[in-house]
C-alpha cells in the first residue's frame, strides 16, 4: 500500500526554537462539559510530541462544535486543554481568546518545548468564511504552520486553509497516516478491493459510489439506502426508506457496475419491523417479498452470509456506514456480522469516520481494523475523489 502525499511534512521543517501553529481537529464528543471520546486528541499526539521533542514552541488550535462566530463558553476548548495536559504529562497553557491579546501574550512568552492552546477558532466570525484578515492574524502568532486536522481538511476555513497563504505550511503525522491508508486503498489497493457502503441515504453516498465503481472489484450496499436499489429492481419495499428521485440513478449505477465487471451486491433478505421503534414486532423476509406495512431495518441472515463471503478473500476492505439501525440491539446484527467478517478476513481494513467508526468502537472491533479514520465528512469527500482544501493549501515538497 502506498500513497504519495506530495506535500511538505512536519519533518521538513527545522522547528527548534520556532513558534509552530498546529491546526488539530479537537472536535470531540462532549456531554455536559465532559469529553466522552478523546480519540481525536489521542490521534494528534504524535505530531505534538514530535514538535515538543524537537524544541518547538507549540501553539495548538481547533474548532469545537458550531458556535457560529460567537464566544460561547459551552464550546470552550478548556476541557480539551485539561485532557491534553493529562495525555502529554505537561501543562497546556490556555488562551482566553483566539487571536487576541491573551493569545499573543501567551504565544510570545512560550519557551521551547511548551504548549499553548487557543480558544475555539469558531468564536471568530471570519473563521468559516476563510477571511484573509483572520488568516493573517493566525499567521502573526507563529513562524511555521502545520495542519494535522484531517477531520476538518474538507473545510476551506481560515485556520485550516487560509493561514497557509501567510506561513510555510506542512502536514502533520495524522494527515499523512489518513492519506496513506485511504489514498493507498483508492490508488493502489491490495486486490480484490471490496467497498461496503451503508447508511440511510443514497443521496449522501452518490459521490462515493460513483468514484468507487471505477476502483473496486466488489461494491456492497446495505443500510437504509439499499431499499432504493431494491425498488430500482422492481421489488416491493413496503414502508422502507425510499428516495423516489434516486431510483433511476440507482438503476444506472447497477448497470454501470455490470458493464465494468464490478460485483454489485445488495441485500437478498432483511429484518423488517412494523414501526421505526427499537422493540417493534420484527421478522425476516426476502428482498422481493417485503410486505406492505413493514419496513426494512437491518440486513437478514442470508445477506450477512453473502456479504461475509465477499469480504473473506478481500485484499482491502473500505467500509462506510452501518447495515441497519445499529444503535438498536434488535437491528444491529447485520452491522456486527459485517464487522466480524472484516475483522476475520485478514484484509487491509479501512473504516470511514463518523457513524461507522463509532459503531466499530462500540462493538469492540477497533483494534482489529487497520485504520479507523478520524474524519467523518472529510473521509467521505476523500473517498468521493475530491481534493481536500486543507491539504491542497499546504506547500508542495
Ligand atoms: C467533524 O466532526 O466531522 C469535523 O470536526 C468537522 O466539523 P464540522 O462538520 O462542524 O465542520
Amino acid at each position: 500500500m502506498s500513497s504519495a502525499l506530495n506535500k511538505m511534512t512536519v519533518e521538513d521543517f527545522d522547528v527548534k526554537g520556532k513558534k509552530v501553529l498546529v491546526r488539530c481537529d479537537f472536535n470531540v464528543k462532549m456531554e455536559n462539559g465532559v469529553i466522552t471520546s478523546d480519540k481525536r486528541i489521542v490521534a494528534s499526539l504524535p505530531t505534538i510530541k514530535y514538535l515538543l521533542d524537537n524544541g518547538a514552541k507549540v501553539i495548538l488550535c481547533s474548532h469545537l462544535g458550531r458556535p457560529k462566530g460567537e464566544v460561547n463558553p459551552e464550546f470552550s476548548m478548556k476541557p480539551v486543554a485539561k485532557r491534553l495536559s493529562e495525555l502529554l504529562g505537561i501543562e497546556v497553557k490556555m488562551a482566553d481568546d483566539v487571536v487576541g491579546e491573551s493569545a499573543h501574550a501567551l504565544a510570545a512568552s512560550l519557551k521551547d518545548g511548551e504548549v499553548l492552546l487557543l480558544e475555539n477558532v469558531r468564536f471568530e466570525p471570519g473563521e468559516t468564511k476563510n477571511d484573509p484578515e483572520l488568516s493573517k492574524k493566525f499567521a502573526s502568532l507563529a513562524e511555521l504552520y502545520v495542519n494535522d486536522a484531517f477531520g476538518s481538511a474538507h473545510r476551506a476555513h481560515s485556520s485550516t486553509t487560509g493561514v497557509a497563504d501567510y506561513l510555510p505550511a506542512a502536514c502533520g503525522y495524522l494527515i499523512q497516516k489518513e492519506i496513506q491508508f485511504i489514498g493507498g486503498a483508492l490508488e493502489n489497493p491490495k486486490r480484490p478491493l471490496v467497498a461496503i457502503l451503508g447508511g440511510a441515504k443514497v443521496s449522501d453516498k452518490i459521490g462515493v459510489i460513483t468514484n468507487l465503481i471505477d476502483k473496486c472489484d466488489t461494491l456492497i450496499i446495505g443500510g437504509g439506502m439499499a431499499y432504493t436499489f431494491m425498488k430500482a429492481l422492481g421489488h416491493n419495499i413496503g414502508n422502507s426508506l425510499l428516495e423516489e428521485d434516486k431510483i433511476e440513478l440507482a438503476k444506472e449505477m447497477m448497470d454501470k457496475a455490470e458493464a465494468k465487471g464490478v460485483k454489485f451486491l445488495i441485500p437478498v433478505d432483511n429484518k423488517v419491523g412494523r414501526e421505526y421503534k427499537e422493540d417493534t414486532e420484527a421478522m425476516i423476509v426476502n428482498s422481493d417479498d417485503i410486505p406492505d406495512g413493514w419496513m426494512g431495518l437491518d440486513i437478514g441472515p442470508e445477506t450477512q452470509k453473502l456479504f461475509a463471503d465477499a469480504v473473506k478473500d478481500a485484499g482491502t476492505v473500505i467500509w462506510n456506514g452501518p447495515m441497519g439501525v445499529s444503535e438498536w440491539e434488535n437491528f444491529a446484527s447485520g452491522t456486527v456480522a459485517v464487522a466480524t467478517a472484516i475483522a476475520e478476513s485478514g484484509a487491509i481494513s479501512i473504516i470511514g469516520g463518523g457513524d461507522s467508526a463509532a459503531a466499530i468502537q462500540k462493538l469492540g472491533f477497533a483494534d482489529k481494523m487497520s485504520h479507523i479514520s478520524t474524519g467523518g465528512g472529510a473521509s467521505l469527500e476523500y473517498l468521493e475523489g475530491k481534493e481536500l482544501p486543507g491539504i491542497a493549501a499546504l506547500n508542495d515538497k
